[in-house]
């Protein structure tokens, strides 16, 4: 079961620079793409994600038209889906079917999250910044949610690895959470 997650513990769910499912769109028309050029950039009142999109990518036109957006979070055993939906674009093809990714009504937002994703941001763009061929689009997260089994306020790294986005074909897992100081 998801529970909701406060906002100002969201930026947890992706604190550790981990690779993302963005999704854009309407339940009736929607797409979704990796991302892993991401940052959460303040805690909260409010929380805020940055992410880093190229202008063509079709998710990006597609969230453009409603300036909503879901950030979810894969794991590992996500992977084979995480690497096909940022390598072959939606524009003229089901990239969920094809992935066996599974739509759902978010919360607040018109996109659909993805349902095998363990953590979802509802987000809404307050700004966008061009630098070239990319867009800083600054995301207010305005509805967070994660399964309990895998996050306590951060990830469980031992129960939920997630993915980060090495070169090429090649991704690294987080799988263990270590302490730092007297306990
Ligand atoms: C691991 C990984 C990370 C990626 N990160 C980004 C990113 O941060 N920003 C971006 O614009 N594209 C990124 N991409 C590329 C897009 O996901 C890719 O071009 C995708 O096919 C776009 O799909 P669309 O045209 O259906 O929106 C990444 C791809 C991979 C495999």
């Amino acid at each position: 079961m998801k529970q909701d997650v406060a906002l100002d513990q969201a930026k947890w769910l992706v604190e550790p620079g981990c690779v993302l499912l963005v999704t854009g769109g309407t339940m009736d028309k929607a797409n979704v793409m990796t991302v892993s050029w991401q940052t959460p950039i303040h805690t909260a009142n409010p929380c805020m994600v940055l992410l880093v999109m190229n202008q063509r990518r079709y998710t990006y036109e597609l969230i453009k038209q409603n300036n909503e957006l879901v950030i979810n979070v894969p794991d590992e055993s996500l992977l084979e889906q995480t690497h096909f939906v940022g390598t072959v674009s939606g524009r003229n093809a089901d990239k969920f079917k094809a992935a066996g990714l599974t739509p759902t009504p978010a919360s607040v937002v018109k996109c659909p999250l993805i349902a095998e994703c363990a953590g979802h941001l509802e987000c809404r763009i307050t700004n966008t910044f061009t630098i070239g061929t990319h867009d800083l689009v600054l995301c207010q997260v305005i509805h967070a949610s994660a399964e309990e089994e895998y996050f306590d306020g951060a990830w469980i790294a031992e129960r939920f690895h997630t993915l980060h986005y090495m070169q090429a074909t090649q991704y690294g897992v987080l799988d263990r959470r270590i302490t730092v100081g007297p306990q």
